[in-house]
């Protein structure tokens, strides 16, 4: 398809997520003047200027208003992004600091044990991005070299020591591992006229969000020491050689090393992308299943610009309403994978603590070179959003002279912009496509489970589920094909999200040894998701690619498909609403 696929981002798309909470208000009304300006937003030629001339009169709280108001350059028509989206929406912006709160654990409704809260200063930077002078190079981990370690190793102890001496300092170790916390354990507001809180996991902000994230951690470090060209190394869990914790991340006298792991997970154990707390990978086979999913979440499953960067999320959109493929696979699976075996897989596998862990910025580095890398292979369709309430979505972060500084997403969409780069690697899943188990199964046709309507749902995963689903159009031609992507949509995912659960997706599994199908092309998907400390049931959405996978089952002309459900952890903790298939343009 040549052109953006707008009808797939109107209102009808997202109204499930979005009807679900009133609408957002207007940010004022034509009654009310708009509030005396207090300070401006400056744009400045890039992170070396000093910090916005005017400081707030009111102790170093800003008004989220008056932010806006000082954004012309933003949103001045010249600015605008055509788009489809609904007139009510309003994109996220960056949060007033002043407001953040601790949370509430909702299990025990007793304030949270950890604060995340950012330190609050006056002022706040517009950032534009620095010309390039210079490219940063992010080296693979485990292909790094002595020189470079030591580099980066002496850069993280400068971080850390910056604990001790200022715990106040935003570039400080802890301060930098709060940023994440702050953003995903629900202690901002999305808005000022709205007591959703927000989230930036499991929605189409995943990707810019780290990216931003990741960005100014690294200029911190090069800055820390002297170096404006460090990168930071990524660690290659897609790539066989890389399929281990980097060496450097064990040495437990380095900086980089973190005790609150499993310590079972050490090296040489293979990292396996479809973890589950407990091992339920046949070790023969981590490298196979590693790459059929990395396959899934690269190339089969995401034809589609949500299934590969999550569902939409603007202001009133409760959290987490649908994460992209890489996100909910094996993003989730080596946070947990590298946490500790307990129920709160600190420091990695839960999101509060996870800023905590050096390895967790390498992790995020490789997810940010799989989105570049994935941009690389969409050729002519569409690399992103093209809605606003995507591309002007803003986000604050301290930069490396102690700035606050706002960024949005469309100066995130192309890392060599920003200054960075990637080592070349091989991406050996790019082409490894599942054979499936059985051809012309009659799994569906023999299946006795009942078919997929309202009155089996919702239904708690508990013990494996397997329902009929019916194909509402089943021998659909090329053109039509290559036009609208069969999808599986699994939606009501209902979760206790301090818990984390997993579940796998089958297609027409005869054997009932789903084990042995996650390098088959029976394996559709999966759903898992890092804990979060700030606990609340939550309510989301996955859609997994049909269009593929039946051609290679050989089970296009069907009218209906045997799916199977299979939990693999803290399945008494999910309900799953409904099941259904549509085509999706
Ligand atoms: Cu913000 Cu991998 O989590």
């Amino acid at each position: 398809m040549a052109s953006l696929p707008l009808s797939c981002y109107t209102t009808t798309q997202f109204s499930s997520s979005i009807s679900t909470q009133p609408p957002p208000r207007q940010r004022f009304s034509a009654q009310t003047p708009p509030p005396t300006r207090r300070f401006q937003v400056r744009s400045t030629g890039g992170p070396n200027n000093e910090k916005g001339e005017n400081s707030p009169p009111n102790g170093g709280k800003f008004d989220r208003r008056n932010l806006l108001m000082g954004m012309g350059g933003l949103y001045s028509a010249a600015n605008l992004v055509p788009t489809d989206s609904p007139a009510s929406a309003t994109p996220i912006s960056s949060p007033d600091l002043s407001k953040c709160s601790r949370g509430t654990d909702l299990s025990t409704q007793q304030p949270l044990d950890v604060n995340c809260c950012p330190p609050v200063v006056d002022g706040i930077t517009n950032y534009k991005l620095p010309p390039v002078t210079k490219m940063r190079f992010r080296p693979a981990a485990h292909l790094a070299g002595k020189e470079y370690i030591a580099k980066y190793e002496k850069a993280v102890a400068a971080m850390k020591a910056l604990d001790k001496t200022d715990p106040t300092d935003p570039r400080g170790y802890s301060q930098q591992a709060n940023v994440h916390c702050a953003y995903c354990n629900l202690t901002y507001e999305q808005s000022e006229d709205s007591d959703t809180k927000l989230q930036i996991h499991n929605s189409w902000h995943f990707y810019p969000w780290h990216r931003w994230y990741l960005y100014f951690y690294e200029r911190i470090l090069g800055s820390l020491i002297d170096d404006p060209t460090f990168g930071l190394p990524f660690w290659n869990w897609d790539n066989p050689p890389g399929m281990v914790m980097p060496d450097m991340f064990a040495v437990t006298t380095s900086p980089l090393y973190d005790a609150r792991r499993n310590l079972e997970h050490l090296p040489p154990a293979a990292a396996d992308l479809n973890f589950a707390s407990k091992p339920t990978t046949d070790p023969s086979k981590i490298v196979t299943n590693n790459l059929t999913t990395m396959y899934g979440e690269m190339v089969r499953n995401v034809s589609k610009l949500e299934d590969f960067y999550g569902a939409k999320y603007v202001v009133g959109t409760a959290p987490d309403p649908g994460p992209g493929t890489v996100e909910r696979g094996s993003h989730t699976a080596l946070h947990v994978w590298v946490g500790e075996n307990t129920p709160t897989g600190e420091d990695m596998g839960n999101f509060y603590s996870a800023g905590r862990e050096s390895l967790f910025y390498s992790h995020h580095a490789n997810i940010d070179r799989l989105w570049s890398t994935w941009q690389g292979l969409r050729g002519k369709k569409p690399k992103g959003f093209k809605d606003k309430d995507w591309l002007d979505a803003t986000y604050l972060f301290y930069d490396e002279n102690k700035n606050l500084v706002q960024v949005n997403v469309k100066d995130a969409l192309d890392n060599e912009k920003m200054g960075y780069t990637y080592q070349k690697v091989d991406n050996p899943w790019v082409n490894y496509r599942p054979k499936p188990k059985v051809k012309k199964s009659k799994a569906a046709k023999n299946s006795k489970a009942p078919t997929a309507t309202d009155t089996i749902f919702p239904v708690k995963l508990d013990k494996v589920v397997k329902v009929l689903v019916d194909r509402p159009r089943k021998s659909r031609s090329k053109k039509d094909k290559e036009d609208e992507e069969e999808l599986l949509v699994i939606e009501g995912i209902e979760v206790d999200n301090s818990k984390f659960v997993r579940f796998e997706v089958f297609i027409n599994d005869e054997d009932d040894k789903p084990e042995d199908l996650r390098d088959k092309a029976e394996f559709a998907g999966a759903y898992s998701q890092v804990p979060h400390k700030n606990s609340t049931r939550t309510k989301s959405k996955i859609r997994l690619g049909l269009t593929e996978l039946l051609e290679d089952l050989d089970v296009d002309d069907d009218d209906q498909i045997l799916v199977a459900l299979v939990p693999k952890a803290g399945g008494e903790d999910i309900t799953i609403g409904g099941i259904k298939i549509i085509y999706a343009s």
